[in-house]
């Protein structure tokens, strides 16, 4: 069972609160609407502090935002899809580390377990690979379904979001099939280096890092859901232990981050077995 989230929305006008209330619509998400003026970061600090939040989505432009304000600061997140443009066009395995990893050809199955802001599904479906978008906070999860639908206007995307689908709910209730699952769980906060990003350390003022347990479930369902020839891959940042402490059967790694492969069959009777 999901719990609703509660989330004030800034916006400058009743038609935006209209779009956004339509596409809330079956996420459990209470959102309350804040008309601002104007949303200059001066009159959203004002806002910020007048109603007692340190946290709200901003609605400007088409474009949703998370904004945090703390310690008189403001951080702004969104997806920006749109800024990957050449990144996906470019993508490959000699460019993209994580193709490397995943090996992808046109027409496999994805399950991004953790889609987060999608940027790296997208890069999975830059391979021809279809992607299922698995995100289980619904205001990640409204922010993946708003990115998708404003840019399916841009006639170069419409190919790459028509291999996209987007799921709200914990990945652990997901049932099939798949060449891969790709996870990339939050880490504490402070194993992030400025090279993995300020909108990675956003996320964790709402999103926690998951236990031990939790590890140890993503990893035994992750092996579950790919067929006997298909693989799991688990992004960690560089220095990061393994994912449920179980070693990999091959790594890739940069300077930032490690991509770490499993197969079905050897996770399957070590975790059974722990
Ligand atoms: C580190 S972020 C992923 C970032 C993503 N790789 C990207 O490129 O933007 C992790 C995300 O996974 C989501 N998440 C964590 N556990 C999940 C689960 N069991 N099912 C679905 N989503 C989950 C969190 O809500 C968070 O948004």
């Amino acid at each position: 069972m999901q719990m609703a989230a509660d989330l004030p929305i800034f916006c400058t006008h009743l038609d935006d609160i209209v779009k956004v209330m339509a596409m809330v619509d079956g996420l459990p998400l209470n959102i309350e609407p804040i008309i601002l003026s104007k949303l200059n970061n001066k009159y959203l600090g004002f806002a910020f502090t007048e109603h007692n939040i340190s946290q709200a989505l901003l609605f400007e432009k088409d474009k949703l935002s998370l904004v945090q304000y703390k310690d008189g600061e403001l951080i702004k997140v969104s997806n920006e899809w749109h800024t990957l443009t050449k990144r996906i066009v470019t993508a490959g395995r000699k460019s993209e580390l994580l193709l490397q990893a995943a090996k992808l050809t046109a027409g496999q199955s994805v399950i991004d377990g953790t889609a987060g802001f999608g940027h790296d599904s997208l890069i999975l479906a830059s391979t021809g690979a279809m992607v299922m978008m698995c995100e289980n906070n619904p205001i990640m999860a409204l922010m993946l379904m708003h990115e998708h639908h404003r840019m399916q206007s841009n006639a170069n995307w419409q190919g790459l979001l028509s291999r996209i689908k987007i799921y709200h709910g914990n990945v652990l209730d997901v049932r099939a099939s798949c060449d891969l699952v790709y996870l990339d769980p939050m880490f504490p906060q402070d194993s992030y280096s400025a090279k993995v990003g300020k909108t990675m350390q956003a996320l964790h003022a709402f999103v926690a890092p998951p236990s031990r347990d939790d590890e140890i479930q993503l990893l035994n369902h992750a092996v579950q859901l790919i067929h006997d020839e298909g693989r799991v891959i688990i992004k960690r940042p560089v220095s990061a232990p393994h994912l449920a402490q179980q070693a990999p059967i091959q790594s890739w790694q940069n300077d930032a981050v490690r991509f770490d492969q499993y197969h079905k069959h050897p996770i399957v009777d070590n975790l059974v077995a722990q």
